[in-house]
């Protein structure tokens, strides 16, 4: 019976998962290393209950919801969590840290998921005393609108914790993907890798611009977003970091293109630094193109 849900780093992903669990009725610990990403996390959820409010998609008042969340620096209030979900940076070892330390702090019940969208789950699992109740919850940005979650059982992870884990993102109205094998860039980042890798190509070799590769995504593929536009908005250091762990694993072939790189190294990372492939207001600040 999960009553309360745990939530590490509280960052463009973090606090958005936070955010749908408690709309979801749960009560919600939110711990990050400080204070500025915690009240930061804590406008941005409220900016998004006002939205949702005013579209009359919640049943309760924004500050009902912010009440159900308490946040810290200190992984003291995961001591209760039944289930807790780590959305941190995707650096391997300060994931196998926040694991073994939420593998002390932490009841024995309690399952520990990663919102990795590259890192095997098998790797974060060793660095616990519970591989069997260690798992995969992807979801996308933004969490509140996005509804899929893809989940992924490592090779340890039990039937139980799997079955558990579905079940929570179907009661966080989301719709669960599971996998069946665990590869690098799980599904839906295997076919991001693909549509940058074309755009990118088509751009290099002159064949297309920015614009009109993204405007074909939009019009024919019928995404909600172009392909460098999606990129921009999911910070171009992620893109460019999920391009090289499926590469680098040797589990697709790689396609020679340095636009998203040179982005990267001129500090250009999208919507969070206010500058990518295109403009936008400020830093953070999403505007459609
Ligand atoms: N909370 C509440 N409401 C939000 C919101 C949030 N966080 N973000 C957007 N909205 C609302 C807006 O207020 C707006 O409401 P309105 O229609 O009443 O005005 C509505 O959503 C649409 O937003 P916008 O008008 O600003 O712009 P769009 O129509 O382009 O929608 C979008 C924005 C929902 C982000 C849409 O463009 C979209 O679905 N884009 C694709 C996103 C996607 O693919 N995400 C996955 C990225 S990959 C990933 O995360 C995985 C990782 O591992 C890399």
């Amino acid at each position: 019976m999960i009553k309360k849900i745990g939530v590490v780093g509280a960052g463009t992903m973090g606090h958005g998962i936070a955010e749908v669990a408690a709309i979801s009725g749960f009560r919600v610990s939110v711990v990050d290393i400080s204070w500025d990403f915690l009240n930061r996390a804590k406008e941005r959820i409220l900016d998004s209950l006002k939205k949702l409010y005013e579209k009359k998609s919640l049943l309760e008042k924004p500050e009902e919801i912010l009440n159900r969340m308490e946040f810290s620096t200190s992984y003291e209030i995961m001591r209760d969590a039944d289930f807790v979900i780590e959305a941190v940076p995707e650096l391997i070892e300060l994931k196998k840290n926040v694991f073994k330390t939420l593998d002390e702090i932490t009841p024995r019940h309690t399952i520990l998921a990663s919102n990795t969208s590259s890192i095997p789950i098998s790797i974060i699992a060793e660095s616990t005393k519970r591989p069997e109740k260690v798992i995969g919850m992807h979801f996308f940005n933004p969490p509140p609108i996005m509804k899929l979650v893809e989940i992924v059982p490592s090779k340890y992870t039990s039937e139980e914790v799997v079955n558990i884990t579905i079940d929570l993102a179907k009661k966080m109205g989301k719709v669960p993907v599971r996998l069946k094998v665990e590869v690098p860039g799980f599904v839906s980042n295997r076919i991001f890798l693909r549509l940058m890798q074309e755009a990118c190509r088509e751009v290099e070799d002159g064949e297309a611009t920015i614009e009109e590769v993204d405007s074909t995504a939009r019009n024919k593929l019928k995404l909600p977003m172009g392909i460098f536009e999606l990129s921009d908005y999911v910070g171009l250091d992620v893109a460019v970091d999920l391009w090289k762990v499926i590469i680098s694993s040797g589990t697709a072939e790689d396609v020679k293109c340095s636009l998203f790189q040179k982005k990267v190294d001129a500090k250009e990372l999208g919507v969070k630094s206010g500058k990518g492939f295109y403009t936008y207001p400020a830093a953070g600040k999403y505007k459609k193109v």
